[in-house]
């Protein structure tokens, strides 16, 4: 069995062998050329040859890695092959969308479908292993990286991380298609204050046990191999050197087997934390903590091996993460065959395969929400409509591939102009009307956001003049969310707010499309354009998977799997938020209750909400109470309009009183129904116990009797309700 072979090959490890295992460098040089002669990169060179290297990361194509696979196999004492990691996000050479926007498609096969084609794609380039999926919640759309997770919903994302890990990790790691996956990071990183990247995080135990982990536990339980931790602290312990999450929870309550590997750098960032005071204290506390494999901070294999001759670290701790490491590596087969991913026939064969663009269209249509459409302006008419297409985000081949997408060449982007332009039956102009960046749009640059040049105004004003009908496309670059872009304000980026006001003076009849990586705020444009379409950064396919919407191709069905917010003000916003003292409006004019005096508390567009060419009615909701953890509820969803489309029917539930605060109401069941016109379903939910407990807040997971409140709709904000008590 595998522990056999791993304890054996452990007993044969001196204690820097094992060390090596724990350590995992950058790919740095072109492994075909020469190798640098001094620094950091000749150091792991020679590492890499004595066997102090266990990983490498951002190493990619079957030829890079066939080299550094073959120092490792052929050069060392016992020839351990390396794990070869890489940031598989959404996708790896062919797109796919965001995870955000694949979130919104609540579509878990479609999900699970795009895990496995990335896997298989990156597979094929020799990597086994990605840093994915992300299950990290968040609430605040000014952080960069909600466009990395499943949104603001743990019911959701848990579902979402179960069809991701399942889709990298296939049903047998072993084969040559599948990868590892890794759910990172642990824990609270989508909760920095003020949104701000790599921030403090202080959350209370109530929010943790109950918003936090349950979908690092999902990921747990779908047999994720991996897990990343975080740059954050948590409540004063950086998360990287916590041995509350990492030896408490993950591997001891949760009896995780798999290996924790450290976020780049994060031992490190423990002396800027102000936790350790230099690298060897950093290292002694991240493996006392748990973090069995160190990304980029050096601190293990420069200072484990001493810390152990001191008797400053046991021995058992080494021990204990390289048997970890190694079983994952005996699980990927890389010990029966180092080189079995490696086949440049295969490589060419899969890698942007149509098997694999079909895939990544498919996800793209699933993903897009439609947010308003009045006087149903959408679908477009296909023949004889002038339209004039608005908006350098329509025609830039790079932006929709959006954030982290490291190995995508750029500009390989369908555009919307592109999509568009494969419908013949109309006229099309296309207009620019202003940048959105300036300069180079190189990660890992800063771009520029505050783009003036209003110049190219005056031609859209024209084009939109002589359209019947104005399409634009607005938002934000795709680098303009991801990993260290935070935003403070999170509306249309540059002079497109004033564009959209300007082109609207002109021609009324405008289809807003936005191209985004996080919620954004539209209220302008949802008092004033009659029809709004969220298009995110959908990858390779965007511009296709646009175009069949638009035009009535695909019957929209995406539902936002975050909250939009009215103004910046109101974030962090989120549907399952609690009821407070003060909840009511007592009446006009009154002050003393939970508000703002500037805004609603309202979102502008809640979470689980989005529209389709149909409509969509629920009746006949019924509450059977089968036994006090089991309660079925059904309910009639009818196509009440003209054309087929799809509805995700969502339950959310609602403790009424309970021994710690419950939310208003929380997402509990939901279900993707396919209807013709006038077609109903009768649609059944089960409630048991993981549905209708809660952890308290010592971490234990409890059902308490009392009443519950159950509401099902089109989303967060559904109205048809019903009532039902456990004894
Ligand atoms: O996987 C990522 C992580 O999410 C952020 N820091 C770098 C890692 C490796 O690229």
């Amino acid at each position: 069995s595998i522990e056999l072979k791993v304890n054996a090959l452990l007993a044969r490890m001196t204690l820097e062998e094992k060390i090596g295992q724990m350590n995992q460098y950058n790919g740095f040089w072109d492994v075909t050329g020469p190798v640098p002669s001094e620094g950091d990169a000749a150091n792991k060179y020679e590492h890499l040859k004595k066997g102090l290297v266990g990983s490498m990361l951002n190493v990619r194509g079957v030829k890079e890695v066939r080299e550094v696979q073959k120092i490792a196999v052929e050069e060392t004492r016992l020839g351990i092959p390396l794990i070869i990691g890489f940031d598989v996000i959404h996708g790896y050479k062919t797109i796919s969308p965001i995870p955000l926007a694949e979130a919104a498609s609540w579509d878990l096969e479609a999900i699970k479908l795009s895990a496995q084609v990335a896997a298989e794609e990156a597979a094929a380039s020799g990597i086994n292993w990605t840093f994915a999926p992300m299950v990290d919640i968040s609430r605040d759309a000014r952080w960069g990286r909600v466009m990395e997770g499943a949104g603001e919903d743990p019911y959701l994302a848990s579902l979402i991380a179960v069809a991701r890990v399942e889709g990298f990790q296939g049903d047998d790691l072993a084969l040559a298609n599948t990868i590892a996956a890794c759910a990172k990071h642990f824990v609270g990183y989508g909760f920095p204050e003020a949104g701000k990247d790599y921030n403090t995080v202080d959350v209370g135990t109530s929010t943790l046990y109950n918003v936090l982990l349950p979908p690092f536990k999902a990921a747990k339980e779908a047999g994720v191999r991996t897990f990343m931790n975080a740059f954050n602290e948590l409540n004063g312990i950086p998360a990287t050197g916590s041995a509350f999450l990492q030896r408490d929870i993950l591997k001891g309550e949760w009896d995780f087997q798999g290996f924790m590997v450290t976020d780049w750098g994060s031992i490190n960032e423990m002396i800027a934390h102000r936790y350790a005071e230099n690298r060897r204290q950093a290292a002694e506390i991240a493996i006392t903590a748990g973090a069995d494999m160190d990304m980029e901070s050096y601190a293990y294999v420069n200072e484990l091996a001493s810390l152990v001759n001191e008797g400053r670290v046991d021995v058992s701790l080494i021990d204990d993460a390289v048997k970890r490491i190694l079983r994952v590596k005996y699980e990927l087969g890389l010990f029966d065959d180092p080189y079995k991913y490696l086949n440049e026939t295969v490589e060419k064969e899969v890698i942007g395969s149509k098997r694999i663009l079909d895939a990544a269209l498919d996800m793209a249509i699933k993903s897009i929400v439609l947010l308003k459409n009045e006087n149903n302006i959408l679908p477009l008419k296909k023949n004889g409509q002038k339209i004039a297409l608005i908006g350098a985000l329509a025609n830039d081949k790079t932006s929709p591939l959006g954030s982290w997408r490291i190995a995508a060449d750029d500009e390989t982007a369908v555009t919307v102009l592109e999509g568009m332009q494969a419908y013949k039956g109309n006229t099309l102009t296309y207009e620019k009307g202003a940048d959105v960046v300036t300069g180079e749009t190189l990660f890992p640059k800063e771009l520029t956001i505050n783009v003036s040049d209003k110049s190219g105004f005056a031609s859209a004003v024209t084009a939109a003049k002589n359209a019947d009908v104005v399409v634009m496309v607005l938002g934000e670059h795709g680098l303009h969310s991801g990993e260290g872009r935070s935003r403070s304000e999170i509306g249309l980026t540059g002079v497109q707010q004033e564009l959209l006001e300007t082109v609207y003076k002109a021609n009324k009849n405008i289809v807003l499309v936005l191209n985004n990586g996080r919620p954004l705020t539209i209220e302008w444009a949802d008092e004033h354009i009659p029809a709004i379409v969220e298009g995110w950064h959908l990858g390779t396919q965007s511009g296709h998977a646009i175009a069949k919407v638009l035009y009535g191709d695909y019957n929209p069905s995406g539902k936002l799997p975050m909250t939009f917010p009215k103004n910046v003000g109101q974030v962090p916003i989120y549907y399952n938020h609690k009821s407070t003292g003060r909840p009511l409006n007592p009446g006009q004019g009154e002050v003393f209750w939970s508000h703002y005096t500037d805004v609603s508390n309202a979102p502008l567009y809640p979470f689980g909400y989005g529209l389709s060419y149909t409509s969509f009615g629920y009746s006949d909701l019924k509450v059977e109470v089968v036994s006090n953890d089991k309660v079925t509820v059904s309910v009639k969803l009818t196509n009440t309009g003209d054309v087929k489309g799809k509805e995700v029917a969502q339950l959310y539930l609602r403790d009424e009183f309970a021994s710690v605060t419950r939310p208003v109401r929380e997402l509990k069941g939901f279900e993707l129904v396919e209807l013709n016109p006038k077609e109903s379903k009768i649609i059944k939910f089960t409630l048991s116990e993981a549905e209708l407990g809660f952890y308290d807040n010592d971490g234990k997971f409890i059902v308490e009797p009392g009443a519950f409140s159950v509401f099902v709709g089109g989303s967060s904000d559904a109205t048809l309700t019903s009532k039902f008590e456990l004894k």
